[in-house]
């Protein structure tokens, strides 16, 4: 089985003084290519946590992660940046917009960084822009944007680079009920439009139940909810 990300047995602990709390205690994970996945869990239990080590954001203390074929558990080239642009897209809580560049530049700056050309860049983050519904709004700073259409850009960002799998780290948290709305239908579409994987982190039991599998964080490992226990 060809997966798009594979993380096998994460081990994390964090020291606070004297204390040690092992918050992830052999996690496993295989992301099929262009699922949806949800994870949810208590408020500390992990999540943002194992997003960032998925992303390489951040160092696990033992297990392997691959994005597709390529082991990234270790990697260190300054090369990593690019190599993560182009394999998985990133969308926050609090959107991470750059906040002297436009809609439009915010979105082109990351094709950059995944390694586009100029033109190349700004005719996909054109695409992009129609494809989330701000064909208007591409000359609008962050600060003159709402939150669902800062996030709409961000979701536009994350896509760019034709990325196998999205990581949304609660992206409807800061939006109001009917904007979380659209922007989670916005996430399911686009990313069965552009045949990107969902790895989704939610509160809410109902975004959740909107993903093809879901999974729940406790007490440092992962749990599928309503996954057939039967060996056949
Ligand atoms: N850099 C850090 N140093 C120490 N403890 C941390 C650090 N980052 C997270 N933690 C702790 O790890 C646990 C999980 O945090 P987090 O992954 O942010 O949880 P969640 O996203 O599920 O709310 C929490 O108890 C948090 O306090
Ligand atoms: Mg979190």
């Amino acid at each position: 089985m060809h997966y798009v990300l594979s993380v096998d047995d994460i081990q994390k602990r964090f020291r606070s003084g004297p204390r040690e709390i092992q918050v992830l205690q052999g996690i496993h994970l295989y992301v099929r290519p262009g699922e949806s996945i949800s994870l949810r869990g208590a408020s500390g239990s992990g999540k943002t946590t194992l997003l960032n080590i998925m992303a390489r954001m951040e160092d696990a203390d033992g297990g392997t992660i691959h994005w597709g074929e390529r082991e990234v558990t270790a990697q260190r080239s300054s090369r990593l940046a690019r190599v993560r642009a182009r394999h998985l897209g990133m969308v926050f809580q609090s959107y991470y917009l750059v906040p002297e560049l436009n809609a439009l530049q915010n979105v082109v700056l990351a094709g950059r960084i995944g390694g586009m050309k100029r033109k190349e860049a700004l005719d996909r983050a054109r695409e992009l822009m129609g494809l989330v519904g701000l064909d208007e709004r591409e000359h609008h700073l962050p600060t003159q944007l709402s939150g669902g259409e800062r996030q709409r850009v961000a979701v536009a960002r994350a896509l760019v680079n034709r990325p196998d799998v999205l990581l949304a780290d609660e992206p409807t948290g800061n939006l109001d009920e009917t904007t979380g709305d659209l922007i989670m239908d916005l996430l399911l579409k686009v990313c069965q439009d552009q045949q990107a994987a969902l790895v989704l982190v939610t509160h809410s039991r109902v975004f959740a139940a909107r993903t093809e599998r879901q999974y729940e964080l406790h007490a440092g490992t992962l749990h599928e909810v309503g996954a057939e226990t039967s060996e056949d």
